[in-house]
């Protein structure tokens, strides 16, 4: 092994769970269903995380609730993520889910959207680190599986206080700690502060996964050298490419770019995950939830704007499929890109 790889082959720990590979799955609401993360999991992904379910809204247990929970042998190991600030809805939540199998339970403090943080919910607990560190302590007391936390660098760029964050969470002992490098009021964009990761990772003795715009292997090697995090979690830059977990393992072993995949593997990839979308979430919705990976999945291609809009019509299998197969042709004449 060069000296400048990552060691993706050691292992990251987090609690008893032992991971062969350091990168992880990210939640990501609305995304991550069951068929996107056996997809990814098929490429390489090891761990991954259901949707975040929000601890109040648990205990109406709703339909939706409970779908989101399902889960299989071959979607393991697994990550629930858990939203709150209240002790009685996320005591209640977690004997909720105590009754499903899973390894890691993550207590969101960094989702950035307004009604959740206007509640004192995600991202609004770095503002109040002690009382972060409270409910990640009736957490750890109840948990029977590692429980880790994901934070934001900040709430703004004047309020930067993750490495204090960081502390009072270990602090309650957790198992690990998930940073995604911008402050709530980035939101998803601006660039990505290594540097605090870096600060936080030096500070605390437990596992630190970093996330954000690890988007190629070239990024994600980035992520590693500049932050020494131990692991790293992959969100957008595993929409409509699954392929990512294979790429960014191979260089981080290696330091070699393995082979894109051609629009033969995407077509055949797409038509699996919109039939698992359909046989998860029947036909209507399935093709609806589809309609969005229609769209990742052709990033890049050459003018395939018109294809993306006609999905946001489609609403049976064969509307989406006739899409699909009108947009392998069109890409065949004119080439991916
Ligand atoms: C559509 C979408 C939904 C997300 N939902 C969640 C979520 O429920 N919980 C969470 O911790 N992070 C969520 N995230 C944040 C990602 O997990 C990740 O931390 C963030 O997008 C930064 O990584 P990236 O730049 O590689 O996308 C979401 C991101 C996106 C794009």
């Amino acid at each position: 092994m060069g000296i400048d790889t990552v060691k993706e082959c050691s292992m990251l720990k987090i609690g008893k769970l032992k991971l062969k590979s350091k990168l992880i799955l990210s939640p990501m609401a609305g995304i991550s269903d069951l068929p996107f993360r056996l997809l990814n999991r098929k490429f390489g992904c090891e761990l991954a995380f259901v949707e975040m379910l929000n601890a109040r809204s648990m205990s109406y247990k709703s339909k939706k609730t409970a779908q989101m929970l399902i889960s299989g042998s071959k979607d393991r190991p697994l990550g629930i993520q858990l939203l709150g600030s209240e002790p009685k809805f996320i005591l209640k939540a977690m004997d909720i889910i105590s009754h499903y199998k899973f390894d890691v339970l993550d207590f969101n403090a960094a989702c950035p959207v307004r009604k959740i943080v206007r509640r004192g919910e995600g991202a609004s607990l770095i503002k109040n680190p002690k009382k972060l560190n409270q409910l990640l302590g009736l957490i750890v007391k109840n948990s029977a599986v590692a429980v880790t936390v994901k934070i934001r660098t900040g709430w703004d760029k004047d309020s930067v206080n993750a490495r204090e964050t960081a502390l009072y969470a270990q602090d309650a002992g957790i198992d690990g700690l998930f940073i995604h490098g911008r402050t709530r009021m980035q939101g998803y964009s601006g660039s990505v502060d290594y540097g605090v990761i870096r600060d936080v990772k030096k500070a605390v003795s437990i596992p630190v996964i970093a996330s954000g715009d690890i988007l190629s292997p070239q990024l994600a090697k980035k992520m590693f050298d500049e932050t020494g995090c131990d692991g790293a979690a992959i969100a957008r830059g595993a929409l409509g490419n699954p392929w990512i977990f294979k790429e960014v393992s191979a260089f981080l072993k290696n330091g070699r770019l393995i082979k894109k995949p051609d629009i033969n593997q995407i077509i055949k990839v797409m038509l699996e995950h919109l039939d698992a979308s359909i046989d998860f979430h029947g036909e209507h919705l399935g093709v609806i939830r589809f309609r969005k990976f229609f769209s990742w999945y052709t990033k890049g291609f050459y003018k395939v704007r018109c294809f993306r809009k006609k999905t946001s019509l489609a609403k049976t299998r064969d509307d989406m499929v006739n899409i699909i197969k009108a947009c392998h042709k069109h890409v065949g004449e004119h080439g991916l890109s």
